[in-house]
């Protein structure tokens, strides 16, 4: 599908689009399939949709919540993405805490925390060897050097395509993140990306040439459905 790209008037318009699209996608998947599952951003954008989600009456026992990318920190850690979806969400509404699937951080190595979590995945979906199963739903950002998840430029993760889950780099620092198939395989992916210091990456990322090792978030062609939610001061439209 290509991707459909919506400009919103500010952020609180951005959020409120994600939510209606996300609220949308879980209900269905849940009416389809009993169960709906979600994979969640880190960084700053999707705090406030996480807050609002926290408002929200979902049949929490039939969601199942995942993370697309992790730093390697403890799960207290201020900079952690699962720390920062329970403060905002999942603390405040009756989700089974087995339905919570954070990326484990606690192992000496980050390649055995991938190991781990790429076992718990395939064991959830009951994947096939060389199989990438379908999340519902995946929420991402980039950064304004237009990586997505921790999949960061010109690091060793980009050309991860035999594995779900992988091993980051962030200026050395080990992130644990999807791979670029898992990211692609799932049924909806949703971007929001908010501010003018994403105006650059966002040009690299529609542009008709460009570096996928450069610009990571290029690597991002799903076969089901793709959003690009933005806000007006990202400065970027159809017509760039
Ligand atoms: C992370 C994210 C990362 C994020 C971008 C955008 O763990 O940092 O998953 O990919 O989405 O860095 O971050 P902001 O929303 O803060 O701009």
């Amino acid at each position: 599908m290509n991707p459909q790209i919506e400009v919103l008037s500010d952020v609180p318009a951005l959020v409120d689009r994600a939510l209606e699209l996300v609220l949308e996608k879980l209900k269905s998947a849940i009416a389809e399939r009993n169960i709906a599952t979600i994979a969640l951003a880190g960084g700053s954008t999707p705090k406030p949709l996480y807050e609002k989600l926290a408002q929200q009456d979902l049949p929490w026992e039939k969601l199942h919540v995942f993370w697309g990318d992790e730093r390697y920190v403890p799960a207290d850690h201020p900079d952690s993405n699962q720390r920062m979806a329970r403060l905002a969400w999942l603390n405040h509404v009756p989700i089974p805490a087995e339905n919570i699937h954070p990326m484990q951080m606690d192992a000496i190595d980050p390649t055995i925390a991938a190991d781990r979590h790429e076992a718990e995945v395939k064991k959830f979906f009951n994947s096939k060897p060389g199989e990438f199963p379908a999340f519902d739903v995946i929420l991402l950002g980039i950064g304004d050097d237009a990586h997505t998840a921790s999949l960061f430029p010109h690091t060793q993760a980009l050309q991860v395509c035999d594995r779900l889950i992988t091993v980051g780099n962030k200026d050395g620092n080990p992130r644990i993140t999807f791979t670029v198939p898992l990211i692609n395989a799932a049924r909806t992916l949703i971007f929001m990306v908010a501010g003018s210091n994403k105006h650059h990456a966002l040009t690299q990322i529609f542009a008709d040439q460009a570096d996928t090792d450069t610009y990571p978030a290029r690597l991002i062609q799903p076969q089901g459905e793709l959003w690009w939610l933005l806000d007006q001061s990202t400065n970027f439209s159809k017509e760039n």
